[in-house]
């Protein structure tokens, strides 16, 4: 099955800002060096950064706009994130959700700056659709289920499933993760058994009382 991809998206959760963005990201370099897992991690804009220059590892944005440089007030430049070090980008997350033609020009501003691209979706249908546009990755997760610590691998394996065989159909060098609820290392092991190549993740373990702890837990059944 291979080792997994982790994606640890930090929202907007007290617990991941500011300075607590460094110290989480530096929990995640210490797992990932002593698991050769690759986690990545996506904090809020204003600490990207901070993150990258502190750690050694994949830091994503949540969001990046479809625009170049110039007149594009407020909106989030992929230059401007590749000079602080980000690498790769959320796209259209359930919280940021976007029209086709802008995840479309997402995509194509983040490909420009060799990012790593997620592009989440919520259902079978939308998986299919946003693998024709070739991300590196898609990562289902069903909104009714982010934020619950009900995973996604138990309480709707089917979606992770026909995702999977979908885009496998389609596109298959496009990667599925799967994301909503994963917080143990059933939760992973189940993923990966349905054919994600790796999960989304925030609250188990941005909220966790110990996120090392908590991010030991989650690869300790890969
Ligand atoms: O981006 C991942 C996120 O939407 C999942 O949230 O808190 O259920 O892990 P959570």
């Amino acid at each position: 099955m291979g080792l997994p991809f982790i994606l640890l998206n930090y929202k907007t959760y007290l617990q991941g800002t500011g300075q607590e963005a460094v110290k989480i990201a530096k929990a995640c370099q210490a797992v990932s060096e002593e698991s050769g897992i690759e986690i990545a991690v996506a904090p809020q804009l204003p600490d990207i950064y901070r993150v990258a220059l502190e750690v050694d590892l994949p830091v994503f944005s949540q969001h990046l706009d479809g625009i170049g440089a110039g007149s594009f007030t407020g909106q989030i430049f992929g230059g401007s994130l590749k000079a602080a070090g980000a690498s790769g980008t959320l796209i259209n997350h359930s919280e940021k959700r976007l029209t086709l033609a802008e995840i479309e020009a997402s995509l194509n501003a983040a490909k420009k700056f060799g990012f790593k691209t997620v592009i989440c979706t919520n259902n079978v249908p939308t998986t299919a659709a946003a693998a024709i546009l070739e991300p590196d990755y898609v990562a289902i997760e069903p909104p009714e289920l982010i934020g619950t610590g009900i995973p996604v691998s138990k309480a709707d394996p089917e979606i992770v499933r026909a995702s999977v065989k979908a885009v496998s159909s389609l596109k298959p060098e496009v990667k599925v993760l799967c994301g909503a609820g994963i917080s143990k290392g059933e939760d992973l092991k189940a993923a990966l058994e349905l054919g994600a190549k790796g999960v989304l993740l925030a609250s188990g373990i941005i909220k966790a009382e110990d996120p090392k702890a908590a991010l030991e837990d989650l690869i300790s059944l890969v």
